[in-house]
């Protein structure tokens, strides 16, 4: 049989933000199923990259005050700490906005105008008359046309799945500023996917039991149905799909439509090609050669929020510009931590996943973590650190572990480090774990990493049922057992050599340490089939992996201390404390506004004639012309700082100050606001 030749790729992430815990899942899901395919001698290409364009990314660098290249740029740069970290190896990480990708989505685009899927139609779209542009779909929030959940994009639903056009919002309203979008007009390019032939196409392709998991083609097919529209009528099949979007955009051109530009996800997935045309390019092999062997397969790991980008959109765009269609869209669910718990007050919800690093947490416990609970179908997980850690010590350590560290020794120390002959009961034994062979790889094919974790402890439970059927350690102490315990303990180490091997996938550091302690080169699953033999020299055994400690999880998810940020309000910090007699040698008078006016050669001040009860008035100047004309002040009531040193000004004497509030920072936030009194508060009266 000749070996199979896989390209696969994971969803490309959007570039405006960190991986979070849902990105590393997934990451951790294909590079297992990667690593088992090699395992088994297929030949791989496992591509990622940031997904670049859009709006949001626009919008975002714009804020940065960064070109959006340079932003994505800088996004990109801090991927390598979580992919290396948590022992993730892409061959190639690249960006949507790439020359390959560019080139590619292009040439799609014309392909498939060229067989008639592309048409031109005037539409209205939502335009922001704040803001003064049209509005990608992710500005617009309201309420979805299908399932009515609030506060959904403009593109689809996270609720419900359903894909519409932002103008079938209910309610709609701009996340950019708030304002009720208008309606204008422009034109739109649209990939007719309501085409007969789309139709059918998808049809069959995403119900043929082949291309997605089963529960997700009973998904798929609702899509199919009819469904009824906001507006009462009813509609069936596939909605042609708008593909174009109006300047200013950060994205790929259209050819000959100047202003236009692909909407974001028509290159995204173009983005998988692109980096894989990348990573070709790089090692001076043939894209098209490649891609043209009819051999080759094309897998997609994404999960359940974007089914309907990769199963309709996605196989449909390739199949009419007469390319290859995937082999298979693999899709997960969505992480939950603590079962989606609220904030608790001792723990956060989040998995930081740079945190867990960062705490020394050895990323191999999650990966197995993740693996024992990955069944392969469209369900959701959720990490429970108390299972975390009941998974970690009492199946990698207490069950798979245990085993090197109970034989390892006695081979280094009473026969220096061989192996030596196994007899019947331990063959007997070692057949049993290669029988399983079959099943396992099996299961990681079907991404079942659940059931291959469960088939490979159950497995460790019958090798720990032998050592304990035969207690090396009073072998060890009795006369004449030398050579049972040479047997014993190299049982032991063959087992463990052939249970690395089933753990690999998802435990690559662990099993090169074992490799590098057993002395023997990197192992495929076909390597179960042999045995090291008598005679085998191994290192000594070092400790393969520490036990979690619940302070570790305690920490990870403990809350950041709080972080009291600096407030300044107002725009100043509240002034050094003062006693109450220090407070009281001012002294605060309410006053009538008697009179009021403008002054001459000032643009800033007002005249004031104040009647504070005193039986005369006093003229006070304020500068508070920016904000009240004259006749607004008069009559008014207002807090005067009676008290205050007589001052001589250009225009005159001012004997005291008229209270009034501002921010600090009077460019930025101008504005002053002259105090007023509740009601009954007479001229003359303290304040205190
Ligand atoms: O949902 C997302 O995060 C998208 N950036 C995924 C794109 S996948 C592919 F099409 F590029
Ligand atoms: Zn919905």
């Amino acid at each position: 049989m000749t070996a199979r030749k896989i390209f696969v790729t994971t969803a490309l992430p959007y570039a405006n933000g960190n991986f979070h815990i849902g990105h590393i899942m997934e990451y951790i899901q294909t590079d297992t199923w990667v690593r088992a395919q090699r395992m088994q001698g297929a030949a791989v290409n496992f591509v990622g990259a940031d997904d670049a364009h859009g709006a949001p990314i626009m919008i975002a660098a714009e804020k940065a005050g960064k070109t959006p290249q340079q932003f994505v740029a800088d996004i990109a740069s801090g991927r390598k700490q979580y992919l290396d970290g948590f022992h993730i190896a892409f061959d190639n990480w690249s960006n949507t906005d790439s020359p390959e990708n560019h080139a590619l989505s292009q040439q799609i685009y014309l392909d498939l105008k060229a067989a008639g899927f592309i048409e031109t139609r005037t539409i209205e779209q939502f335009f922001d008359p704040e803001k003064n542009m049209f509005l990608p779909d992710r500005f617009i929030k309201g309420e979805c046309p299908r399932c009515h959940a609030k506060d959904q994009y403009g593109d689809n639903c996270e609720s419900c799945g359903a894909v519409y056009a932002p103008t079938e919002l209910i309610n709609p309203y701009s996340a950019l500023s708030g304002a009720r979008p208008e309606l204008k007009t422009s034109e739109h390019f649209f990939f007719k996917l309501s085409d007969p032939r789309c139709v059918e196409f998808l049809q069959e392709w995403t119900q043929d039991g082949v291309h997605v998991q089963p529960e997700v083609a009973a998904k798929i097919k609702e899509w199919f149905g009819t469904r009824t529209n906001p507006d009462g009528s009813t509609s069936t099949g596939l909605d042609d799909w708008d593909i174009s979007r109006d300047a200013p955009y950060f994205g790929i051109a259209i050819p000959d439509a100047p202003g236009k530009y692909f909407y974001v996800w028509l290159d995204a997935p173009v983005g998988y090609l692109a980096s894989l045309k990348n990573l070709l390019n790089q090692r001076g092999e043939d894209y098209e050669a490649y891609m043209a062997d009819p051999a080759l397969e094309q897998y997609h790991f994404i999960g359940k929020d974007i089914i309907t980008f990769h199963t309709l959109f996605w196989p449909a765009m390739l199949k009419f510009s007469g390319r290859k269609t995937p082999t298979k869209i693999c899709v997960h669910g969505f992480m939950t931590v603590n079962n989606g718990e609220k904030m608790s007050k001792s723990r956060g919800t989040g998995l930081d996943p740079l945190k867990y690093l960062a705490l020394g947490m050895n990323p191999e416990w999650l990966r197995y973590y993740l693996g024992a609970k990955l069944n392969g179908r469209n369900e959701d997980i959720d990490f429970n650190p108390e299972d975390f850690m009941l998974r970690v010590n009492s199946d990698l350590i207490g069950k798979y572990v245990n085993i090197a560290s109970r034989a390892a020794g006695f081979i280094f120390k009473r026969f220096d480090g061989r192996l030596g002959q196994v007899s019947e009961d331990g063959q007997a034994l070692l057949a049993q774990l290669r029988a399983q062979k079959d099943g396992i790889v099996a299961a990681y094919e079907a991404r079942d990493t659940a059931r291959a974790a469960r088939d490979v402890m159950q497995l460790c439970d019958r090798v720990n049922e032998y050592v304990d059927a035969n207690k090396p350690w009073e072998l060890a102490r009795k006369e004449g057992m030398e050579a049972r315990l040479h047997d014993v303990c190299t049982t032991c180490i063959e087992a463990f050599r052939m249970l690395t091997i089933y753990l690999k996938p998802m435990l690559p550091q662990v099993a090169a340490d074992v490799a590098h302690f057993l002395i023997v080169p990197p192992e495929q699953f076909a390597d179960v089939e042999r045995a090291l033999g008598a005679g085998h020299q191994i290192g000594q055994y070092q400790h393969l992996m520490q036990r979690v400690e619940e302070k570790q999880l305690d920490a990870l998810f403990a809350l950041p201390e709080a972080v009291v940020e600096k407030v300044t309000p107002g725009g100043e910090e509240i002034a050094p404390t003062i006693t109450i007699d220090d407070f009281a040698k001012v002294d605060l008078r309410i006053a009538k506004i008697a009179e009021c006016k403008a002054v001459e050669g000032s643009t800033k001040l007002l005249q004031l004639t104040l009647d504070a009860g005193e039986g005369r008035t006093r003229n006070v100047f304020s500068g508070i012309a920016s904000m009240y004309r004259p006749e607004q002040l008069v009559g008014k009531l207002t807090v005067l700082v009676a008290n205050l040193a007589p001052r001589k000004m250009k225009f005159g004497v001012s004997e005291g100050m008229v209270l009034a509030a501002s921010h600090a920072d009077e460019k930025t936030q101008p504005g002053i606001y002259v105090l007023e009194p509740f009601p009954g508060a007479q001229p003359g009266m303290r304040i205190h």
